[in-house]
């Protein structure tokens, strides 16, 4: 089967380049691609979480895709756990709310006859909330559930093991205690693959016996995070599930521009605002 992974496609009701760049993605997914499922992993609007314009339009631009799709939320849908949350967007309940009542919950576990596909909230690690501890749960009993024979892909927005032995200012993966717990967890299952975004980068290593793989953005290059490594590309990422193994390939979108965070007026204004204000 073939799992397509999109991810940090930042819409906003104010159309634009990341918007042009999304259309021709579908198109391509549609006619030339023709996944059997396709999962995002968040980032899905341009910016701030309680934009309800920038979350319904891209509801709509999202069903563009013909196949059957999957959401896991980023920090721009629902905000990030603790204190250096990136411009103070701080993960609440009433995000994930808003999250859910246009995507759907916000974690997920998808059968299909050739493998399990589950996805999980990682802006809820470490945030304390009530949902978090109602996800740890439902992570322990699913994973305890799941049949045996079955390879497993699991996508989550942040990357699960650490991005860098620096730190680099800002939150890039889900952190130690969160990794630890998930990793005991995964322990025990027929793990073969992990997806994350955020990094807007695609990477792919082999961790035991399962693949991890940073997918690229579709909406526009990162600036500032230079020391991360990566393939720094737009794309998108295709999964091969062949008799149990799982494989992963970086994919270019024909037609789509290779767009800078100076290309999109949103973003620019923003980094703008953040670099005035820290001076
Ligand atoms: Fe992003
Ligand atoms: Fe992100």
């Amino acid at each position: 089967m073939k799992i397509v992974q999109i991810s940090d496609t930042h819409l906003t009701a104010a159309g634009g380049p990341t918007e042009e760049g999304f259309r021709i993605l579908a198109r391509h997914l549609n006619s030339d691609v023709r996944p059997d499922v396709v999962v995002h992993s968040g980032d899905i609007q341009v910016l701030h979480p309680d934009d309800a314009a920038d979350r319904s339009r891209s509801r709509e631009l999202l069903d563009l895709i013909d196949a059957p799709l999957l959401v896991v939320p980023g920090n721009h849908d629902v905000g990030m756990p603790g204190l250096d949350a990136w411009a103070g967007l701080v993960v609440t309940d009433a995000r994930v709310a808003a999250h859910e009542a246009a995507f759907g919950p916000d974690h997920w576990r998808h059968d299909t006859d050739e493998a399990v596909l589950l996805g999980i909230d990682s802006e809820l690690l470490g945030s304390g909330l009530q949902r978090e501890a109602d996800q740890w749960r439902w992570i322990e009993q699913t994973l305890a559930a799941l049949p045996a024979g079955k390879p497993v892909l699991l996508f989550l927005h942040k990357p699960l093991w650490a991005v860098s032995d620096e730190p680099v200012g800002h939150q890039v993966d889900v952190g130690p205690v969160a990794r630890d717990r998930l990793l005991g967890l995964l322990e025990r299952t027929e793990l073969r693959a992990v997806g994350c975004g955020h990094l807007h980068r695609y990477r792919r290593v082999e961790r035991g016996a399962a693949i991890e793989v940073w997918a690229p953005a579709t909406a526009f290059l990162s600036a500032g995070i230079d020391e991360i490594e990566g393939r720094h590309e737009l794309g998108f990422v295709e999964y091969t599930v062949t008799d149990g193994a799982v494989s992963a390939e970086f994919r270019l979108v024909p037609g789509m521009p290779q767009l800078s965070t100076d290309d999109v007026p949103e973003i620019a204004r923003a980094i703008e605002a953040m670099t005035a204000a820290a001076v």
